[in-house]
């Protein structure tokens, strides 16, 4: 069948089988940033914007965003970039397998809610499971990002007065 979608902000159409996920089709479209962890929807690996809500692109398929519009991290650099600083000055960056999905997780939340508390963090990424950490540097580092950001907004607030 023919899938017509918005990836990344191009327009892509390309043939799948009705029952191709959307995990391997957004992959075959070179976004190889999406990762096949559990395959079971419990990892938070595979998460993609779908219409710019998260989704676990190992449990939806690819006929269902026919039409509709995807982002992938390899969508979303810019504003991934600075976030993933604030981590990393944390020490906490993680592999290359759930980082991806835990970007994704953080920008969907954010954008959602701009001003969450530790405990709305917590709940919205805890769908992102990794072996090696205790999140804790991971919320500090989502900490330190937000408040760099309310001083830049009062930094501006301050000079348009
Ligand atoms: S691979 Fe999709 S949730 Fe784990
Ligand atoms: S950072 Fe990937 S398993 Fe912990």
């Amino acid at each position: 069948m023919e899938i017509k979608l918005n990836l990344n902000g191009r327009a892509i159409t390309a043939q799948a089988d009705p029952d191709t996920l959307l995990l391997d089709f957004v992959r075959a479209q070179g976004c190889v940033s999406v990762k096949r962890g559990c395959d079971t929807a419990n990892c938070g690996l595979c998460t993609v914007l779908l219409d710019g809500v998260p989704v676990l692109s190992c449990s939806v398929l690819a006929a269902r965003a026919d039409g509709h519009s995807v982002q992938t991290l390899e969508g979303l650099q810019s504003e991934a970039e600075e976030f993933v600083t604030f981590i990393a000055d944390q020490g906490a960056d993680q592999c290359g397998f759930c980082n991806p999905g835990f970007v994704m997780n953080t920008i969907a939340l954010l954008r959602e809610n701009p001003d969450p508390t530790d405990e709305e963090i917590r709940a919205y990424l805890a769908g992102n499971l990794c072996r090696c950490s205790g999140y804790d540097g991971q919320l500090r580092g989502i900490r330190a990002y937000l408040n760099s950001k309310k001083e830049q907004g009062g930094a501006r607030d301050g000079a348009e007065k």
